[in-house]
């Protein structure tokens, strides 16, 4: 390579390098080498390298550390600028090294000076078979602004370990070294493995940096619990494990989920309601929204804007979801009205047929007279009155259909009856702890124009309930668009 020299070639050649370099974000000379590295490779039967925007998208599934195996990353070729911190476990930097070029990575190390104090920038090329970078202005750097190529001409940079001090560094933009200028310099992800002393890591100064790294998008593996070098001292701080620090660059160099309901507005109602008594009581039922809200936290994963309505429930907003909490079926029906218009209406709510038909403005006393009689009134139907709404009803109607006998044939009469297109229909009889529980046996029915499509799936928790139903969605919007 030292003696081929760009100047020399053609011009025509020279501009049609230029412009495939700047194509793959690469300089001249990094693009030549990735010509002849495919040529050779091509010649042995390696795949080529992918350019820049493709060279993130994998073919191997995720956490493969897991497994016993290591499956390569997604292009042969990944490249990985992985920084060196100066800490104890910048030792076990050195074996990430191993790892990360197990799973057929290319990985360019760079030290920083107080790294050099725990392993020497040798070690580092042997393991990598590549030289290994330690200074900002480096004579002997075969590329033109090294820390810029160093930054640029990878798929990803580890930092392991990120000390404390190289964090607070790259917190404050700093940039007075090389492996800081790269840190500066780049626009490729970051995956920073911290390891510290226990009481750095929870210095109010660290928690700071760490919570501005992750709003710059910064992603960290670590730290986990456990004994530290220093004698008698234990705590979290200890660096995430090579294997670990490994997997985590995988799955950032994985390609992004698909999210075939992007676009695409989905509404649920999820939990019981609470129908007041008086001020102090109500009537409620044991359902636990845990099914409405995972089918919230698949529809957000496919890429839908979920608006979620629900009723009293002991969980938290799945991220990225816009919840509306309600009390009452009323209360219900209105929010669910004012968020249409919606692409797809998933009603998962176990919504109280009854309340009470005059609520009680005072606590109601025990008196003489014994229990006071309750008269009860109808609540509206959420789900059919959305199902028949002539003007803005969601193109794609889901109910649900709890039973505790006869499932399919009651899920059918209720398909008709409330007008929806799908029903996902589950038993919810005491010996199957659906109620509260994680697992769900669900039969979905899906009208058609002329019949009924039954799927009965196996027994699923209420995760893979709310993907598969989500997928089926995804599927039958997209035979619908096209
Ligand atoms: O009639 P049933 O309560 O069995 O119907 C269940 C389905 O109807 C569920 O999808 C539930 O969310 C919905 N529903 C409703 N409003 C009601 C009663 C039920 O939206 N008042």
């Amino acid at each position: 390579m030292a003696n081929l020299t760009i100047r020399k070639l053609d011009d025509a050649l020279k501009a049609e390098l230029r412009q495939r370099a700047a194509g793959n974000g690469r300089s001249m000379e990094d693009e030549v080498r990735v010509i002849l590295r495919d040529a050779v490779h091509q010649r042995h039967g390696f795949a080529p390298s992918l350019p820049q925007d493709q060279g993130a998208s994998p073919k191997a599934g995720p956490d493969a550390a897991s497994h016993g195996h290591h499956e390569a990353f997604p292009s042969p070729q990944a490249r990985i600028t992985l920084i060196v911190g100066g800490g104890i476990a910048a030792y076990k930097a050195m074996d990430l090294i191993r790892r990360l070029k197990e799973r057929s990575a290319e990985v360019r190390v760079v030290l920083t000076k107080a790294a050099q104090q725990f392993v020497t920038p040798l070690t580092a090329s042997a393991l990598s078979h590549q030289r290994c970078y330690t200074d900002l202005f480096d004579p002997q750097s075969e590329f033109d602004a090294g820390h810029i190529r160093l930054a640029r001409d990878c798929d990803l940079i580890v930092v392991a370990p990120a000390t404390a001090d190289l964090m607070a560094k790259i917190a404050g933009g700093h940039a007075d070294d090389l492996a800081t200028a790269i840190l500066l310099a780049t626009n490729r992800p970051i995956l920073l493995a911290p390891a510290m002393n226990p009481l750095m890591w929870k210095n109010p100064a660290t928690r700071r940096n760490v919570d501005q790294l992750r709003r710059d998008g910064v992603t960290m593996v670590g730290p986990n619990a456990g004994e530290m070098a220093e004698r008698g001292e234990a705590g979290t701080g200890r660096m995430a494990e090579p294997i670990e620090i490994a997997a985590a660059a995988q799955a950032l160099l994985a390609p992004p989920p698909p999210r075939p309901l992007r676009g695409k507005r989905v509404l649920i109602t999820a939990g019981p309601t609470h129908e007041p008594i008086d001020p102090v009581r109500y009537i409620a039922n044991r359902s636990s929204g845990k099914q409405g809200y995972a089918i919230a936290a698949a529809a957000v994963q496919a890429g839908a804007e979920v608006v979620l309505i629900s009723g009293p429930v002991d969980l938290r907003a799945p991220a990225g979801v816009t919840l509306t909490r309600v009390e009452s079926a009323r209360d219900m029906l209105a929010a669910v009205q004012a968020a249409l218009p919606a692409d797809i209406a998933i009603f998962a709510a176990a919504v109280a047929d009854w309340r009470v038909a005059s609520e009680g403005g005072q606590k109601i006393k025990k008196g003489a007279g014994g229990p006071p009689p309750l008269q009860l009134t109808e609540n509206p139907d959420i789900l059919a009155t959305i199902a028949r709404l002539a003007d803005g009803r969601p193109p794609l109607v889901i109910g649900f259909a709890a039973e505790t006998e006869n499932l399919l044939d009651n899920a059918r009469a209720k398909l008709a009856r409330k007008g929806c297109d799908w029903i996902v229909a589950n038993d919810v009889s005491p010996a199957t702890g659906v109620m509260g529980g994680d697992r769900n046996t669900v039969h979905l029915l899906m009208k058609s124009a002329d019949a009924i499509a039954v799927e009965s799936w196996p027994v699923m928790t209420k995760d893979e309930v709310a993907s598969a139903l989500v997928a089926r969605i995804a599927q039958a919007t997209e035979l619908h668009e096209s």
